[in-house]
């Protein structure tokens, strides 16, 4: 499905990135897994090898715009083009009300989960148009379209995440570059352990999903994967739900 194309992945040493970065490379893709954590990038990339597919780690702050722009450029040296993007990083934040909420978090929150897509999607775009197109899929989450209690910070980003792609959309779609966005629900990652391990909590995200479980990286990743192939060459500016009915409720 993605045969000799270059496709890159923010936040791809851990969960969602690393089975977005697998499920690129089973579909034939050149992988470029980003992340500030090096040892475990590493390892995606050699697992991305051990598919048979070409991969280039680059530690890359996702948060920093200078950051996002040498990633980019290193991608173009490496590998010549640049043909999907996922802009994954991310971080959850402190859990606390509004009135509450630490300015700091606030500010590293907003930094890594939005600043770090609009980063991301700047210098990709640029990228793109100059060999003709290609497809950005931006990491939202059930929080871009429904709010959450004690995440003021992450809900507002993640929000966010979904005006800029549908602004950028409306911007790029007709020059070939799609942009569109991904709505998990809650994933069995690192990023949320610490709320599987409270029995109650546990139970009452399971009772939030009518599948009754919490998903699989993977099940994010494959949507991914169709969105950032051609199959999927007449959607854009769209904000996909994976979310076991989270949001039919
Ligand atoms: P994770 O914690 O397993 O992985 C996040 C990765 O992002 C880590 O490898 C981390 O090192 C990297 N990262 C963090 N800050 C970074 C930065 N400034 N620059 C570069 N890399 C950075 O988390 P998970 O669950 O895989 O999350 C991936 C994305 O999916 C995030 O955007 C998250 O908000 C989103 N998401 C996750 C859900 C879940 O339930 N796990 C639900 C909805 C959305």
């Amino acid at each position: 499905m993605l045969k000799d194309k270059v496709a890159l992945v923010t936040g791809a040493a851990s969960g969602i990135g690393r089975a977005v970065a697998l499920v690129w490379a089973r579909e034939g893709a050149r992988v470029v897994v980003s992340d500030i954590h090096e040892e475990q990038g590493q390892e995606t990339a050699a697992l991305v090898r051990e598919l048979g597919s070409e991969a280039l780690f680059v530690r890359a702050d996702a948060g920093v715009a200078a950051d996002n722009e040498a990633l980019v450029a290193q991608t173009l040296r490496n590998f010549g083009r640049l043909d999907a993007a996922c802009n994954n990083a991310g971080i959850g934040g402190v859990s606390a009300p509004t009135a509450d909420y630490p300015l700091d978090a606030w500010d590293d929150v907003l930094r890594i989960n939005l600043s770090g897509v609009f980063y991301g999607c700047k210098y990709q775009i640029a990228a793109m148009l100059q060999t003709g197109g290609g497809s950005i899929i931006n990491m939202a989450s059930i929080l871009g379209a429904a709010g959450f209690a004690n995440a003021p910070a992450y809900t507002a980003a993640k929000h966010g995440v979904l005006g800029l792609t549908k602004a950028a959309a409306l911007e790029y779609s007709a020059k070939g570059v799609r942009v569109n966005a991904v709505g998990p629900g809650f994933i069995h990652t690192p990023m949320i352990s610490g709320l599987e391990q409270d029995p109650a909590t546990h139970a009452a995200l399971l009772a939030a999903h009518p599948i009754g479980r919490l998903g699989q990286p993977e099940e994010i990743a494959e949507l991914v994967a169709w969105l950032a192939s051609d199959r999927a060459s007449f959607v854009t500016g769209a904000y996909y739900p994976v979310d076991g009915g989270y949001l039919a409720r």
